[in-house]
């Protein structure tokens, strides 16, 4: 079955996420380490799956997939469907927990709201709340 997911809407709020990309890049740099710290504080549990990424490229690598496809949501939408629901099956076999999966894209914009502080907007919230349900409907 084709996932539900209402594109239109997802891209409503894209420009809003593409102005937040760039607001942690330029106020932070790299969010890798801010994304893991707001993972692993939700769900410790997590960390052990990470212990044999000894030089972090693992974790970099999932930094680096999710925001190609948050980039891919918000202009034409093609591969993130695709390669949302190929990552969430594949992270089972990983022991990632499908109801954990969608924790990876809180924790990154719960990070992405503590780096920005006082500049996160209500428009924000608002357009990250709707792509994060566009990923989690995702199957
Ligand atoms: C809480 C959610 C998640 C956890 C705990 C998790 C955990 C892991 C673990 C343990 C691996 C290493 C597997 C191995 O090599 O044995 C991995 C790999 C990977 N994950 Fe995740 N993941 C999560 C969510 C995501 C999401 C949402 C994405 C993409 C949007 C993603 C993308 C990737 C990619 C691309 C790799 C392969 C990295 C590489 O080997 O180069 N992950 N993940």
């Amino acid at each position: 079955m084709e996932p539900t997911i209402s594109h239109a809407d997802a891209t409503t709020g894209g420009a809003v996420i593409l102005a937040t990309l760039e607001a942690v890049a330029e106020r932070h740099g790299d969010p890798t380490e801010a994304i893991y710290s707001e993972l692993f504080a939700a769900h410790p549990e997590l960390e052990k799956l990470f212990w044999l990424d000894r030089d972090g490229s693992v974790r970099a690598a999932m930094v680096q997939q999710a925001i190609e496809c948050i980039m891919d949501q918000v202009g034409d939408g093609r591969a993130a469907v695709t390669i949302m629901a190929d990552e969430r099956s594949r992270h089972g076999g990983y022991g990632v927990p499908t109801e954990r999966f969608d924790a990876f894209m809180i924790a990154l914009r719960d990070a992405f709201r503590r780096i920005l502080g006082a500049e996160w907007t209500g428009a924000m919230e608002q357009a990250w709340s709707r792509l994060l349900a566009d990923f989690a409907a995702i199957r």
